[in-house]
């Protein structure tokens, strides 16, 4: 009613102009004109679309309250349609504070976990862990978790960090990048393992999402301070390197956990490599957050299962400093 209204004050407004103009100049009422008629056809288009929109907001205040009354709505909100999917509200969430709410002005509440689940969905949907890259190489090293890791790197400051899963070689160059400034060449060691050469990208899309990455061998932080063994992480040729690389350089000692992210694998990690590590020190288990993904053990129940037969480690909160983290409850320190 309101745009008829305005509809209408204008057509007025612009007719007395037209009037006192009149004779003077012709084509400008024509032109007039011809716009009046086309505003008011768009004017008619905004108002049905009006009515359209109270129309379906009105059904779905009623569907609301219909679900509410069925005690569905915490499902409603809950259930986050992604691009090409749905996800459903999981309780077993781990992120901190996950159950904190936000209300939106748009009448919409939405958990810290939805917010960040979300983001977690797409960022597996678009491949975003082949986007990354440190110092020029493809590194998958989610951003959030990077700054994370720099920060417990430089309150730990390892001499040896036992890298499982090279791909193509970005943890390494991460690590030794930080490594580099609090040690120099020699005085502290990466051991990257990987079964298969890190001249090859497992993911056949990151090609495409980091076009400028360059190889790792290019980068002399490579030559300084990373031994690559082509090893599976629990194999002897590559513990007899770790073992060699504590002797030489000592501690504290350090394991990210980042092969391929199965249950049985990452458990077995842990109890094999958990005695090299330090006190103090961090078994860094990736991508706890696959669980929910996968919808089955892996990494995440991993960590449970390894910490009910271990109390020397225990999941270190406070190493997921920005709420989000895809190795959540994944920070696991030695405390004795
Ligand atoms: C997620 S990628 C590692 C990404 C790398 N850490 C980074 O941040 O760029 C997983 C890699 O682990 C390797 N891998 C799988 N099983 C392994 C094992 N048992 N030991 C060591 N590496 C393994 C795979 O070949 C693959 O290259
Ligand atoms: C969130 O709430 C659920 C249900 O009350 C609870 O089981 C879970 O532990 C809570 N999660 C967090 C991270 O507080
Ligand atoms: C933990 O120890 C118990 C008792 O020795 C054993 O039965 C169980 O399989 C162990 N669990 C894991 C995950 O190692």
């Amino acid at each position: 009613m309101t745009w008829r209204k305005l509809f209408l004050l204008t057509v007025q407004l612009l007719s007395l102009k037209t009037c006192n103009a009149e004779s003077a100049i012709r084509d400008p009422s024509i032109r007039i004109a011809s716009l009046l008629m086309r505003v008011t056809r768009k004017l008619d288009t905004i108002y049905k679309l009006q009515e359209e929109v109270m129309a379906e907001l009105d059904e779905i205040h009623s569907l609301r309250k219909i679900s509410e009354d069925n005690g569905e709505i915490k499902q409603t909100i809950h259930e986050v349609e992604c691009t090409g999917g749905v996800y459903s509200f999981d309780r077993a969430s781990s992120f901190r504070s996950a159950n904190e709410t936000v209300a939106m002005n748009n009448g919409h509440v939405v958990r810290l976990d939805d917010i960040l689940y979300g983001y977690d969905y797409l960022f597996e949907q678009k491949h975003l862990f082949s986007a990354g890259s440190w110092l020029g190489v493809q590194s998958q090293q989610d951003p959030w978790d990077l700054v994370a890791i720099q920060q417990l790197l430089w309150d730990v400051k390892p001499k040896v960090i036992y890298d499982i899963g090279t791909n193509v070689g970005g943890s390494a160059i991460l690590f030794a990048h930080i490594m580099s400034q609090y040690a120099k060449p020699r005085e502290a060691l990466i051991v990257s393992i990987d079964p298969k050469d890190f001249a090859v990208n497992w993911d056949a899309e990151a090609q495409r999402l980091c076009p400028r990455c360059t190889a790792v061998a290019d980068n002399p932080l490579w030559g300084q301070y990373v031994r690559f063994v082509k090893a599976r992480a629990v194999e002897r040729s590559a513990l007899a390197a770790l073992q060699e690389a504590i002797s030489t350089f000592g501690g504290p000692v350090l394991i990210s956990v980042d092969g391929w992210h199965r249950y049985a694998e990452v458990l077995k990690q842990c109890q094999v490599l958990s005695q090299y590590v330090t006190i103090g020190s961090y078994i860094i288990v990736q991508d706890t957050k696959l669980d929910r993904f996968l919808r089955k053990a892996g990494p995440r129940r991993a960590v449970y299962d390894f910490l009910k037969n271990n109390t020397d480690f225990e999941i270190d909160k406070s190493r997921e400093a920005f709420l989000y983290s895809q190795h959540t409850d994944g920070y696991l320190r030695r405390i004795r």
